[in-house]
């Protein structure tokens, strides 16, 4: 299979990239580098052998999609660009509509053009904002809360909508849960700039020594320990949901959302302890006020994705927290 990624230099498209080219597919990528770096096209060859085609460039620009599906013909499309941070989106809606939203619908009638009507779509556990029942089903309540999950439930709707226009199209809503945790040869993982938003990045950069310790947004939600708890699923997993996802649309038509989580979760606390056992490391932190915007727990029913794609989670947090913080020794020690 020809597989065209988006945003493949990103955490989640780098490790889903080593996982098709481990599977035999031939990948494109396509990436505007605003969020990652081209260095991590070497990681990839180097875990894989292989070097996947690489156009650099803005999927907003139409000329160059047409170009790239003039040049190769695919089976399928898997959709990970986009910006993704709750608080810049707050602060800049426009700039998160219009390159969420933008890129989607050029990509949508570029694939028409060219008759490629498969895709796989990042969405998040974020378009079922507060939720009213726990473990989360695929049929619960959507809603949003910030701008950043108002583009990944429009982007949803557009998608159905398509699906409802010309029953040709496949489509998997793929709602991530909490990502972390990071490839295994300490090649690939996320290490974002300035100070992170994520609980995960904010732990290594105190693991590191880059910021003193951490803030423990609230210790008086109604959870297990009053700290918020997550469904964190490893990077790897995530990465293998997608090929799954793939081989699903492949022989189907329709569209369905999907959640990828482990259906597990921890708090803050226990996430925190964790790290420090196995990475024999201390993290320093303090008790503050609850993040505004926060929920108190959000964690997967993941039973549907086992049922219809046949995967589940296999990494448990112990892994997620090695790895993760492997990842940042490897690339810190360069
Ligand atoms: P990331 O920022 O690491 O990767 C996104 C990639 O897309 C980056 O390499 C960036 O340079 C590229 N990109 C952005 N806009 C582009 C454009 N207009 N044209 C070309 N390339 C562009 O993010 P990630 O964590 O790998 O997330 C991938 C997808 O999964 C995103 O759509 C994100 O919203 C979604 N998601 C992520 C999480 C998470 O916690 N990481 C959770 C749920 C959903
Ligand atoms: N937290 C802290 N201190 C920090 C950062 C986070 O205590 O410095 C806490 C939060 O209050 C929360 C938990 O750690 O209880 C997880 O917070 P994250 O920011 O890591 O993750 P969220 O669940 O808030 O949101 C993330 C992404 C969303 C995405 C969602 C589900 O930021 O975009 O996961 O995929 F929608």
């Amino acid at each position: 299979m020809k597989i065209l990624v988006t945003g493949g230099c990103g955490y989640i498209g780098s490790h889903t990239v080593v996982e098709l080219l481990e599977n035999d597919c031939e990948v494109v990528i396509i990436d505007d580098l605003s969020n990652s770096d081209k260095i991590v096209l070497n990681h990839i060859q180097k875990i894989t052998g292989k070097m996947p085609i690489f156009y650099e460039g803005d999927m907003k620009n139409f000329d160059l999609l047409r170009k790239i599906f003039q040049e190769h013909t695919f089976d399928a499309v898997i959709h990970f660009a986009g910006y993704k941070a709750v608080g810049e989106s707050v602060q800049k809606p426009l700039m998160y509509y219009e390159n969420n939203l933008e890129s989607t619908i050029h990509l949508c009638e570029v694939m028409n053009e060219f008759h490629c009507k498969k895709l796989v779509f990042s969405s998040s556990a974020t378009v079922y904002g507060s939720p009213e029942k726990l473990p989360i089903k695929e049929d619960a309540k959507l809603s949003t809360t910030n701008p950043y999950g108002t583009t990944k439930l429009m982007i949803e709707h557009i998608l159905r909508d398509l699906v409802v226009s010309d029953s040709n199209w496949s489509i998997a809503l793929l709602r991530y849960f909490n990502p972390i945790g990071a490839h295994t040869s300490g090649l690939l993982g996320e290490n974002p700039k300035g100070i992170p938003n994520n609980l995960m990045p904010y732990i290594i950069k105190v693991a590191t020594k880059e910021l003193p310790q951490l803030n423990v947004f609230g210790n008086d939600y109604d959870t297990k320990d009053g700290t918020g708890v997550r469904d964190y699923i490893h990077v790897v997993d995530l990465a293998h949901g997608h090929l799954c996802a793939v081989n699903k649309i492949i022989n189907s038509t329709g569209i369905d959302a999907y959640n990828l989580g482990t259906g597990k979760g921890y708090s803050v606390l226990e996430l925190v302890s964790t790290f420090e056992r196995v990475n024999n490391i201390k993290i320093p932190y303090e008790i503050c006020p609850r993040r505004s915007g926060d929920i108190a727990e959000c964690y997967a029913d993941p039973s549907y994705a086992k049922e219809k794609l046949n995967w589940e989670a296999t990494k448990n947090l112990e892994e997620m927290c090695r790895d993760s913080y492997n990842y940042v020794s490897n690339i810190n020690n360069k």
